[in-house]
């Protein structure tokens, strides 16, 4: 016999979960290792089993035959990343990946730290002393510009942004809601189908524009495009292939980090000795010249910073897999066609690995030592773990470093950032007071 797995606190007829959900997630969430390892969740007709500790979540992630990618969630990301390296299955994920991996490798580093650092500049540039910030939009403008060729117009860069935060609410709440919906004609539906399709022309014109022989940029996607198609008669990716994975490095590579930099300056402006010894740190490392890889391996404090953010806010709060086969979890049989879901927020919101979790420390970092297996899961674990980790990590750094040699953030009086949760962990209403640091 196997045990019965609890039920989360809070739920009620039909509507199961939603009250306590919509009223605080965040909250929600940090309670639920009280009830279990593993614990059920329900929304209306949407059920699922959350993981909470973090050896039963890497039993999870292990294992990604039997704990596939699928269901509500991953259903509704496909309706625009189609089968990209996301939201592919199983039996689609090894030969895509080894066909995108070249794009991340260690050669092609040196030229998007200079595409990153050149961006940057850009948005900095638009900064003045004493203004005020709306820190998460210009964050998400420097990592949208850092992904795609430099010859997008800055509107046009600016429209993909936009687009691209209405289609990531909208898989939010449609995971949550019958497809019979989505016909309906409101408002919201049309919002996201005209965001939808305006995001497919911007990748169909990057990737002619590619194929026309716009030469080697050192963007993102001209490193993907050319990592998909080999040209050495290997077979590459088809063109559908190709689309769906520059949309889907589009969506799942520009919000992450643009909101791991986002929470990371909000933080620090609330740190002013953090944030004194990042300066100091920058003064060191960045001395003017063209910003290498190396360079930013030695920008020990910002790393730790970027990493205690993404420990507290992980943009990827929560995600889902879907069971293939009947399978045994901490001691329950689960049926397949379960929906099984982890969590990195609630991993690494618990005290046995973080002491005083709801603490900003980034000197816990500074032991050198990796968190034990599944404690920190702010990019996944297992074959299906985030492919940009390396990138995100080091545009993140050089923005939080640089930014900070430059400018010094503050609250404005009486503001208050709250976390927003829809498909990322954002923060709501960022905006800060930008004092131009001399130089
Ligand atoms: C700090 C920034 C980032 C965070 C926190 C993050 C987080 C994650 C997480 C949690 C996953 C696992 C999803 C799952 O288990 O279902 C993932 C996968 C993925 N991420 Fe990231 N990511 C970041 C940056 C990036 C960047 C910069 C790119 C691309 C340029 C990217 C592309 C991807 C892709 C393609 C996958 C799917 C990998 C696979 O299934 O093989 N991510 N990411």
């Amino acid at each position: 016999m196997t045990a019965v797995v609890a039920n989360a606190p809070g739920g009620l007829p039909l509507i199961g979960h939603l009250v306590p959900l919509v009223r605080d997630r965040l909250e929600f969430l940090r309670r639920l290792p009280a009830h279990g390892d593993l614990v059920r969740v329900r929304v209306g007709p949407w059920k699922a089993l959350v993981v909470t500790s973090p050896e039963l979540s890497h039993e999870v992630l292990r294992d990604d035959r039997t704990y596939d990618k699928g269901g509500y969630l991953f259903d509704r990301i496909r309706e625009t990343g189609g089968n990209g390296l996301v939201s592919c299955a199983h039996r689609d994920h090894r030969r895509q990946r080894r066909l995108v991996q070249p794009s991340f490798h260690r050669d092609r580093l040196p030229g998007y730290v200079g595409v990153m650092s050149a961006r940057l500049d850009e948005v900095l540039e638009r900064w003045r002393d004493g203004g005020t910030v709306d820190v998460l939009a210009d964050m998400q403008s420097v990592t949208a510009r850092t992904m795609v060729p430099g010859g997008l117009s800055s509107s046009a860069v600016e429209e993909v942004v936009d687009d691209m935060n209405v289609v990531l609410a909208g898989v939010a709440w449609r995971s949550l809601l019958p497809k019979s919906l989505d016909r309906v004609p409101t408002p919201a539906n049309r919002r996201y189908r005209r965001a939808q399709e305006r995001l497919r022309r911007v990748v169909t014109t990057v990737i002619a524009d590619h194929r026309a022989g716009g030469g080697d940029h050192a963007d993102l996607l001209t490193g993907l495009l050319a990592s998909c198609d080999p040209g050495d008669g290997t077979p590459g990716l088809s063109d559908d292939e190709v689309h769906d994975q520059v949309l889907t490095f589009l969506l799942a590579g520009t919000e992450t980090t643009a909101n791991v930099v986002g929470w990371a300056l909000h933080l620090v402006s609330r740190h002013p000795g953090v944030e004194r010894r990042l300066r100091a740190e920058a003064a060191e490392v960045l001395t003017g010249g063209d910003v290498t890889p190396d360079d930013l391996a030695r920008l020990t404090l910002a790393r730790h910073v970027v990493l205690e953010t993404l420990r507290l806010y992980p943009p990827v709060f929560l995600l889902t897999r879907l069971v293939t086969k009947d399978v045994e979890l901490g001691g329950h049989r689960l049926p397949a066609g379960s929906t099984v879901a982890y969590s990195p927020y609630v991993v690494q919101h618990r005290a046995e690995h973080f002491p005083n979790p709801e603490s900003f420390v980034p000197d816990r970092w500074s032991d050198g030592e990796d968190p034990p297996r599944g404690a920190f899961l702010a990019f996944g674990g297992g074959a299906r773990r985030c492919v940009g980790d390396t990138f995100g990590l080091l545009e993140a750094t050089l923005m939080l470093s640089t930014i900070t040699q430059r400018w010094s953030m503050r609250p404005l009086p009486r503001s208050r950032t709250r976390p927003a949760t829809s498909l990322v962990l954002r923060p709501r209403a960022l905006h800060l007071r930008s004092r131009a640091v001399p130089s």
